[in-house]
């Protein structure tokens, strides 16, 4: 072998690089209040162009390059992702790096029922799926689309049909908007099987107004689940897992809450991100990502991407949800929805 692997770097706090999440379009058919306003991403916002994105085989020798690295989850994300062309490819590619011990996308749902059967025989094992609302109405509303509720619950069904498995549902809480919702989402998601995840409104980017007051903080949401359904603590499954899970004592399944403004979990935080047009970034709250697409379409062999990256690693020193001030963060910050969850 002509390729030794780097030692697996760690980062100043002493994190390692486990878990990669990969942007795949900046673009996305819903325009969600707390994550595009529509005020700001609207018909003249400059989304990427397609010949500054990756391509399907940059985005495949990074990955490997990331895993010779220590990254064993990769999460396809957005935007939304079912927006990039061809999605099913780049699956079918990255199933193949036998480094890799989870491939997972995160979707807001609406394509899933046209897509899901592809997405499956590509390789794919499991999705998530982001749906903030059972009502209609207020599904509409967070949401600011027309397309109904139902077009997403059609795409859970269809993933569970395609063997996706487990499809797991996260809803973004925000007070006086959907906040109703928890008792609702909790018993859907019972019924049907699938494991939802409650998260708290974060100050990701500077363009959706997040304040404190509007953030529905973790302990209430589990105290509201209780007094419905008697739920107990479970065991992280693994380090650095960001949900803390619950299982209901009638055996009905697990919820998860993700208290990433009330009970930060930066100490054991092992996640990259890599934007669609090939930056990395140490954490979804920088201002900065490092330019990995010039290597990548220039002269650098593996050895050379791999320094680089153990080298941006080596340097990390993020963790600003434990930072947080009680107003928030301060200064420039990337946008969800050009870096993804
Ligand atoms: P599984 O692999 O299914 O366990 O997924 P996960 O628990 O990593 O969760 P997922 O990728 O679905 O992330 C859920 C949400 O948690 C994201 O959309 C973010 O809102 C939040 N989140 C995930 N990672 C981080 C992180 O590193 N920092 C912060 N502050 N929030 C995060
Ligand atoms: N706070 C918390 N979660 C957010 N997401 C997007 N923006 C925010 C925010 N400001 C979530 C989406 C989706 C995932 C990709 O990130 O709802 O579940
Ligand atoms: Fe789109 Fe997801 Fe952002 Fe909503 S939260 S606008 S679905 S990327
Ligand atoms: Fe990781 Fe940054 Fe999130 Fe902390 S705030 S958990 S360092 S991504």
């Amino acid at each position: 072998m002509t390729d030794l692997p780097l030692a697996a770097p760690v980062d100043l706090l002493g994190r390692p690089l486990r878990d990669l999440r990969v942007s795949v379009t900046d673009r996305c058919n819903l325009r969600c209040r707390y994550c595009m306003p529509r005020e700001v991403f609207g018909a003249d916002f400059p989304f990427l162009e397609r010949d500054e994105l990756l391509t399907f085989e940059e985005i495949e020798r990074l990955v490997r390059a990331l895993t010779d690295l220590g990254v064993r989850k990769v999460r396809l994300t957005g935007g939304e992702p079912l927006l990039r062309r061809d999605l099913p490819d780049l699956v079918a590619r990255l199933t193949r790096i036998d480094a890799l011990e989870d491939l997972a996308l995160t979707s807001n749902g609406v394509l899933l029922s046209r897509m899901a059967g592809e997405l499956a025989a590509a390789g794919l094992r499991r999705v998530t799926v982001s749906l903030d609302a059972l009502d209609d109405a207020t599904f509409r509303a967070v949401s600011d689309t027309t397309i109904p509720v139902q077009a997403v619950l059609d795409g859970i069904s269809a993933a569970r049909t395609a063997g996706l498995d487990p499809v797991k549902v996260n809803a973004v809480l925000q007070r006086g908007v959907n906040d109703d919702q928890v008792e609702a989402l909790a018993g859907w998601a019972r019924e049907l099987g699938v494991t939802l995840r409650f998260i708290e409104f974060m100050d990701v980017g500077t363009t959706n107004r997040w304040q404190r007051d509007g953030v529905v903080p973790a302990a209430e949401v589990a105290e509201r689940i209780a007094a419905r359904w008697p739920i107990e603590p479970v065991d992280p499954e693994h380090p650095g897992e960001v949900a803390e899970r619950y299982r209901y004592v009638d055996g009905a399944g697990e919820v998860g809450i993700i208290a990433s403004v009330t009970r930060p979990f930066c100490g054991t935080c092992s996640r990259a991100r890599l934007s669609a047009v090939g930056e990395l970034y140490t954490c979804l709250f920088a201002a900065e990502g490092h330019d990995l697409r010039s290597l990548v379409r220039g002269e650098a062999d593996d050895d050379a991407l791999r320094a680089a990256v153990a080298g941006i690693w080596t340097r990390r020193s993020d963790r600003a949800s434990e930072l947080r001030a009680q107003d928030g963060l301060q200064g420039p910050r990337v946008e969800m929805s050009y870096i993804g969850g």
